[in-house]
C-alpha cells in the first residue's frame, strides 16, 4: 500500500512563526524531518511592502475585522521562491487554510504526503483578500465546519496528519497504514485496542486476542471495524 512520499517540505506562512517551534519540537515530528522532511515558518511581516510592518487591511465595502493583503502575500510568496507566484502553483501545492475549504480527511493527507512539497498559507482576523485565493492558491482546506482565530492550528492539523504518514515516522509504519479511515481498512474506523492488565476490576480482554492466533486475530478485528463502521460510537 502506499504510504507517500519519503519526504515532503512545508513552508508555513503565519504572522505567527514562533507558534511552530512548538510543533517541531514533537517526536514525530523530529523524527520526519530527521529522515530528509522540513517544515519552516515564513513570516508574512518579515517581506511586507508596507509601512510598519502591516499585512492587513480594512474590508472595502465596510464591516468588521481585517484582511490580509493581497500584495503582502505576493511579496512573501516571491521573497521566498524567486518567481511571481501566479505561475507556482503549477508546480507545487499551495493551500490555503480557510474554514469553507475542502474538508480534511484521510484519502486528502495521503495525496499530500504523496507531494514533494506543500506551501501552507495562514489567514487571521477575517481571512483573505479574495484575490489571493483566486490567483495564488490551488487548494483551500479546512479542518472542520467551525472558525478559528486563525490558520496556525489548521496548519498543524494538516501536517500532523501528513507527517505520520511517511515512511519511518511512526517508527512502525502498520500503525499508519492500518488505522481509522485508512484504505486497508476499507474507509472504517479502527478496531478497538486493549493492552495490560488482561483483568481490571473484572473487564476483561476479548479471549480472541489472547489466543496468539494471528489469522483470527485479523479478522476479528475486520468484523470490528466493519461494526464501528455501521455509526457513529457512543
Ligand atoms: N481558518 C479559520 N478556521 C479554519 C478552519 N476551520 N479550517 C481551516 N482554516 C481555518
Amino acid at each position: 500500500m502506499d504510504l507517500g512520499s519519503e519526504a515532503v517540505h512545508i513552508d508555513v506562512f503565519t504572522l505567527f512563526p514562533p507558534w511552530f517551534d512548538w510543533f517541531r519540537g514533537q517526536r514525530h515530528v523530529v523524527n520526519a524531518m530527521a529522515l530528509g522532511s522540513s517544515v519552516e515558518a515564513v513570516d508574512y511581516r518579515a517581506h511586507t511592502p508596507l509601512k510598519a510592518g502591516q499585512v492587513d487591511d480594512t474590508p472595502f465595502g465596510g464591516g468588521a475585522g481585517m484582511v490580509l493583503r493581497v500584495d503582502v502575500v505576493e511579496a512573501a510568496l516571491r521573497a521566498r521562491y524567486g518567481e511571481d507566484p501566479v505561475g507556482l502553483r503549477e508546480h507545487r501545492r499551495v493551500i490555503a487554510l480557510t474554514p469553507g475549504g475542502r474538508l480534511l480527511d484521510d484519502a486528502l493527507a495521503s495525496e499530500l504526503a504523496d507531494e514533494p512539497a506543500l506551501t501552507l498559507l495562514c489567514g487571521r482576523y477575517e481571512g483573505f483578500d479574495e484575490r489571493i485565493l483566486e490567483h495564488f492558491v490551488s487548494d483551500q482546506v479546512s479542518i472542520g465546519r467551525y472558525v478559528l482565530a486563525g490558520g496556525e492550528l489548521a496548519a498543524m492539523v494538516v501536517m500532523d496528519t501528513v507527517l505520520r504518514k511517511l515512511p519511518g515516522v511512526l517508527g512502525d509504519d502498520s500503525s499508519a497504514r492500518e488505522e481509522s479511515f485508512s484504505e486497508a481498512l476499507e474507509g472504517a474506523p479502527e478496531y478497538p485496542h486493549y493492552t495490560r492488565p488482561a483483568q481490571w476490576r473484572g473487564w476483561t480482554v476479548p479471549e480472541v486476542l489472547l489466543s496468539g492466533h494471528h489469522a483470527r486475530v485479523d479478522e476479528w478485528r475486520r468484523e470490528q471495524s466493519r461494526r464501528r463502521a455501521g455509526g457513529p460510537l457512543p
